[in-house]
């Protein structure tokens, strides 16, 4: 690729595009497998002029040259393939620097869509939602997409589109209303590091199966690396306790001992202890403030005498302060001085996950933790594009800030191999990785606006774009500005947790009444009940990438109430729930996919598939679950 010497004046990129030959708008207009035209707008706001085309073989597409502007490749790409899914590779280059965008949209219209990353405003599927054009890159959620995003969409005509890491991509989902996906390459304002200065490319696979279902297979034989082993089974069986939503930073070694007693007191089982933000004397220290643990050695052994293993939150970011004599975080452009970012706790550097000496020292900083107080884990907190500096100069360069998030998911795998009972909330393309990725925090309401009715999409999400370990967050969500959940939120929360793979409390059931404590209890043992289960379906993820959790068109790809209802969720594929995700509800409309249905609250009675059941009964101790009949 030609180097661009920058300063070129921007002339091209601002133009609409103009005088197409009639066949080359035919080129730009639709991509074909055999007779499925997929209707789409390659080349948005290029003056692309006279054209020389060259077709290439019969089947393997089209090389169109506008000379001086661009190049476009359609080719059938040669990914080995068992299933009966074609694809095909689109390249524009540019053979001018003053190019610096490249912009293809795809239609929304007449399919509905999934994957890529979740957002705060969570619906499913994804073409109802309106976002702008905006660098498809990791944020802490709230007004970008969340920790964990994927090059990858998939929809319901079993349409797939998987672009390339190196580009600099800019996604916008239906924008203003618009019913269009689109991709846009630039380097223009935007968080990619064209540090070599290389010409603007774009670049991805588009991919035609049979259904929604076949096309996702093989994504997960083609684009997505399988999890190469699963995390520590205990984490799929018992709740972790976090101090988080229950203190926030106001913990102490007492309130850690009283949580503890508590969970004993009320016969309620356990993974692990999880002391949150905020247990350092300074951030990033790695050290317990001794005002407020003052034996953590002393506090850690008793934790583990009542049968706790104990983890600390961890994080990337590094108080600047004297104390802190270490500091191997991003360095500014000039290679000097550390470059600060903002996040929810101050000022700090970042840790340089490119730089081996760095990553050395915290690993020697994390080890000493578990040697000096018997720490087993960690949960890995942060990692997303938006807590990187403005300008920064890693030791080794990555064009895409993602690679950070890659980086440091695979440094909280190796501080924690052998057990794997660490966390972490941040993924680019490491599904490879045996660790749970959390849900980002959630808040604690019932909405779609990052509240209960967020959880389920979630989910399926992360089983869309290939990780199936899923650490629902803490349950009831996360009590922020005073918003304390209410016993019926925190229990329809409890039940919904049920069948995920995970299951975290930080607010307690006791912090409510008796029968709070009852139903959760009951939904717990359920839990405890079903993660043989959930440790199955783990395992063959490894071998085929199929998710823990499903949507309910694994099973009935072509049903157009599965390929929509974002209430349900399938685990494997024979056991069906249907949580109660409404305020004040104490019944629900339950749909069934095709087959016969046990219903699990009714063991006689079983269901036919394929329809609706209507103001199915569910008061708040109830969780509608079912199993499907061979
Ligand atoms: C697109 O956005 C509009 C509002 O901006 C919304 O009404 C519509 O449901 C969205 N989805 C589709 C597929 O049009
Ligand atoms: C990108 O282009 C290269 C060739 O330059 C091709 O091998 C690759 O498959 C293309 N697509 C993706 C998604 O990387
Ligand atoms: C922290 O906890 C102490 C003791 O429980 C309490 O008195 C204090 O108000 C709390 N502070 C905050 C900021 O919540
Ligand atoms: C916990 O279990 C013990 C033994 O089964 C029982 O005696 C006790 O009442 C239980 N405690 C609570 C709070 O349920
Ligand atoms: C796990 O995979 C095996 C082998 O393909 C299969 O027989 C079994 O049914 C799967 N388990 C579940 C729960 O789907
Ligand atoms: C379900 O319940 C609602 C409210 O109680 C009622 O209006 C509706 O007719 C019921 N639907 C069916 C199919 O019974």
């Amino acid at each position: 690729m030609d180097s661009c010497v920058i300063g070129w004046v921007i002339v091209y990129s601002l133009l609409e595009r103009f005088m197409i030959s009639v066949a080359d708008h035919d080129v730009l207009t639709s991509l074909k497998f055999g007779n499925n035209v997929v209707p789409c707008q390659l080349g948005n706001h290029l003056r692309l002029g006279e054209a020389s085309k060259e077709q290439v073989g019969h089947d393997q597409g089209v090389q169109v040259t506008w000379p001086g502007v661009a190049h476009l490749s359609i080719t059938s790409s040669d990914i080995p393939t068992d299933y009966s899914v074609t694809c095909q590779d689109v390249t524009w280059m540019a053979e001018d620097c003053r190019v610096t965008v490249f912009e293809d949209c795809f239609s929304l219209d007449g399919a509905h869509w999934y994957g890529g990353g979740a957002r705060n405003m969570l619906l499913w599927p994804i073409e109802k939602w309106d976002v702008e054009m905006e660098p498809f890159v990791s944020d802490d959620g709230y007004s970008g997409y969340s920790g964990v995003v994927e090059r990858y969409w998939l929809n319901s005509n079993g349409l797939s589109i998987y672009v390339n890491s190196e580009v600099p991509l800019w996604v916008s989902l239906n924008s203003t209303g618009d019913q269009q996906l689109c991709l846009r390459a630039t380097y223009d304002n935007s968080p990619y590091n064209n540090y070599d200065q290389s010409q603007v490319f774009l670049n991805y696979t588009v991919c035609q199966g049979a259904n929604v279902k076949e096309t996702q297979l093989f994504a997960f034989e083609n684009f997505f690396d399988k999890p190469f082993d699963i995390p520590d089974e205990t984490l799929f069986r018992y709740p972790i306790y976090s101090t988080w939503a229950r203190h926030h930073q106001n913990i102490t070694q007492d309130k850690v001992m009283a949580y503890a007693n508590e969970i004993i007191y009320y016969n309620y089982s356990n993974a692990q202890m999880e002391i949150d933000d905020d247990w350092e004397s300074n951030y990033g220290q790695l050290d317990f403030s001794l005002e407020k643990f003052p034996d953590p050695q002393g506090m850690v052994e008793q934790l583990g005498d009542m049968g706790f293993r104990v983890t600390v939150w961890v994080h990337p970011f590094t108080d600047i302060v004297p104390e802190n004599d270490w500091l191997g975080g991003l360095k500014d452009p000039g290679g000097q001085l550390p470059a600060l970012i903002s996040w929810w706790n101050g000022v700090a550097s970042t840790i340089d996950f490119t730089e081996t000496e760095s990553v050395d020292e915290w690993n020697r900083k994390l080890a000493n933790l578990r040697q000096s107080y018997g720490i087993s884990s960690f949960k890995f907190d942060a990692g997303e594009t938006n807590y990187l500096p403005a300008a920064y100069r890693p030791a080794v360069p990555f064009r895409n800030p993602c690679d950070y998030a890659t980086k440091y998911a695979e440094v909280a795998y190796l501080a924690d191999p052998d057990v794997r009972h660490q966390e972490v909330r941040v993924g680019y393309r490491t599904q490879r990785l045996p660790i749970y990725v959390r849900l980002l925090d959630k808040t604690s309401r019932w909405n779609h606006e990052n509240g209960l009715r967020t959880v389920i999409p979630h989910v399926l999400l992360f089983s869309i774009i290939g990780y199936p370990f899923s650490l629902p967050d803490m349950i009831g969500g996360n009590a922020y500005s005073g918003r304390f959940p209410d016993r019926e939120l925190f229990i329809r929360w409890t039940e919904l947790n049920v069948f995920l793979p995970g299951f975290q409390f930080s607010i307690v059931p006791w912090q409510y009444d008796e029968q709070v404590i009852e139903i959760c209890r009951d939904m717990l043992t359920l839990h405890e009940q079903y993660a043989d289960l959930m440790i199955e379906l783990a395992r063959n993820a490894t071998q085929t990438g199929e998710p823990i959790v499903r949507p309910l068109w694994w099973l009935a790809p072509e049903d157009a109430v599965a390929l929509e209802i974002d209430s349900e969720f399938l685990v494997g594929n024979d056991l069906l729930v249907a949580p109660v995700v409404e305020e004040g509800a104490t019944s629900r409309d339950v749909y069934l996919p095709v087959g016969s249905w046990r219903d699990m609250n009714d063991v006689g009675v079983v269901l036919d598939g394929g329809r609706w059941y209507y103001n199915y009964s569910a008061p708040l101790d109830f969780l509608p679950y079912f199993t499907r009949l061979a």
